[in-house]
Parts: structure tokens; sequence; C-alpha cells
């Protein structure tokens, strides 16, 4: 039996440059997605999926994260002494979630490339497996993505990437799984990952979406880039590679995941999020289809301005 995954990366030390000049002062992991931010969904996710330690990896520009999370039992006391209660207890669960992740803050350092902020965390992660998941995705599902991740990994003992179908003309975006064998329930088994293929030479309709069961091996090749980093004194580290470098010779899974998937690092999908969360919302949800209806009938007519030529 494979041991419980129980640690978590979040990488979140990416600029967001894709979304500038709205990431200029506030990280693109702090941009509300319906009533929440980007990075509190993830650790949402997590926290439901049974991960009590979660490590975010930092840089300059980033304290915004920890002042969400941070307890503010000044403020908590304040609310609840003017007896805004339910804003007290906002407040609290947000501190209280960063409790039950055990949420650690760290550095990074290191050569350019997604693998970096993975081997800083190694350190305190040891001979574990860990879950490694970007901050832009935000999910939807019956079952969180990240225990669908785990579920995979304890059927297979092995790294797993999560999956999505995509549109096969989207395949320069993405790392793209060669597929070996398609076994039951979405688990696919792969033999590594082309790193943004023209889609004439893409081989297969699946993307990888920025969420890795890690394990100790895939973190001896990261190692391995770094070492041969430092002889030639120059390189990136990269996931992609690392995961190559396993699988030429042990497996590695897939899981196609089922759920909704937004994607929030960049302008276009971050607002089709936005307006996804907004329309589902129980209390805002019926405004907004209000608005989205009378809209309709301005742009059909009425001559209202609209708010995109302000
Ligand atoms: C990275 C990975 C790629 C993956 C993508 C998902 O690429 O290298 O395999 O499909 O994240 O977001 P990036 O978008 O950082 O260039």
């Amino acid at each position: 039996m494979p041991p419980t995954i129980r640690r978590a990366v979040i990488p979140a030390a990416g600029l967001g440059s894709r979304l500038l000049p709205l990431t200029k002062a506030t990280p693109k992991e702090m941009l509300p997605v319906g009533d929440k931010p980007v990075i509190e969904h993830t650790v949402r996710e997590l926290v439901a999926s049974g991960i009590t330690d979660i490590t975010i990896v930092v840089s300059g520009g980033k304290s915004l994260i920890q002042e969400h999370f941070r307890p503010n039992p000044a403020l908590v006391a304040q609310l609840r002494a003017d007896g805004r209660t339910a804003y007290a207890d906002a407040v609290e669960e947000v501190a209280e979630l960063a409790r039950k992740g055990h949420i650690t803050y760290l550095d990074q350092h290191g050569p350019y490339g997604n693998g970096t902020p993975v081997l800083n965390a190694a350190r305190n992660i040891g001979d574990e497996p860990v879950l490694v998941l970007w901050p832009d995705d935000v999910f939807v599902a019956e079952v969180p993505r990240a225990q669908q991740l785990i579920r995979a990994y304890e059927q297979t003992g092995c790294p797993v990437l999560a999956l999505m179908p995509v549109d096969p003309g989207d395949s320069q975006r993405y790392g793209v799984p060669i597929v070996k064998e398609d076994l039951d329930d979405g688990l696919l088994r792969i033999t590594g990952l082309v790193e943004k293929p023209d889609p004439k030479d893409a081989p297969s309709s699946y993307a990888a979406i920025g969420g890795y069961v890690i394990t100790p091996g895939i973190i001896d090749e990261l190692r391995e880039q770094t070492r041969r980093w430092t002889e030639q004194q120059g390189g990136e580290i990269y996931l992609t590679d690392a995961i190559n470098a396993y699988a030429s010779t042990r497996a590695v899974y897939g899981q196609v995941i089922r759920g909704r998937w937004y994607d929030t690092g960049n302008p276009a999908d971050y607002l089709v999020a936005q307006m996804a969360f907004a329309l589902a919302h129980p209390e805002y949800g019926p405004i907004l289809r209000a608005l989205v209806t009378e809209l309709d009938d301005d742009r059909t007519g009425s001559g209202t301005p609209d708010p995109s030529t302000t």
C-alpha cells in the first residue's frame, strides 16, 4: 500500500504577467473568483482532500497571500463587539482553513523553471509523495480534483498527472501526454509528455493542467537537472523534463479529472471563471442573470451606454 499523501506544494512565485496590469500590485493568486481569492479555492480543495501540510512557495510582492490566511483576532473581536457576527465568522473561517492545512511559506530560490519551487519544498518533504497544484486552476467537482489525484496515486503508487481533454487546436498551450494504455475511470498509463506541440504533432487530445503527484523519484530527477545546471553554468528546471526522464524507465500515470475546470491565469479565462462563479452564487446569481438580460435588451435597442465604452 503506497503511503497516504499528506503534503502539498503550491508554487506561487510567478509574476502573473499575462494578467498585468491587474497583477502589478495584487498577486494573481489573490484575484477574486466568486467570493474568494483564487488560492483559497485551492487551499479549500486540499484541506477537503485530507492534506494537512501545505507549502506555498512565494517571491517578493506576495505578502497579501500571507495576510489573507493570517489570523486577525483584533479584527474578529471588533466585528463581534459590533454585532457583525457573519463577518467575524467569515474572517475566522479563513484562518481556521490555514490552521487545518498547516500553511507554511517558503521563498523561492534557484534557477528559472517550474521545477524550482518543488525542489525548494523538497527539503521539508523527505521521502513522501506530494501533490503539486498550480495556483491558476479552479475546479468545481463532486470529488475534489486533489482527491481524484490522490486516489490514482493510491491505486498505482506512481507519479500521476492531472489531465483534461482539450481542443486539439490548443495543444501549443500545454504539455500533451503520450498515452500508452487507457485504464478504468479516466486513469491512463502514459510514457511522457510533449511540451506545447504543434496540433499536428500532438500525441493525444489531453493536456497536463498543472496538478501532479510528485514522488521522491521525480525529485531525484529534478536534482539531477540541477546538478547538470550547475556544471553547465546555465539552464532551467522543468517538471516536464524530470517526468520524462523518470518515465523513460518507470511507470507514470495520468488521471483525467472529472469536473469543471477554470483556468484563471489569462484575462479571457479569468473573466469566464468570474462570470461562472457569479452566476452560480445563490444570492447574486439571479441579480447577474437579470442584468445580462437587461444588457442584451439594451444592445438590441434602448441605447444605454455599454461599460466597455467608458
Ligand atoms: C506548464 C507545464 C505544462 C502544462 C501547463 C499547465 O506550462 O509545463 O506541461 O500543460 O503548465 O498550465 P506553462 O503554462 O507554465 O508554460
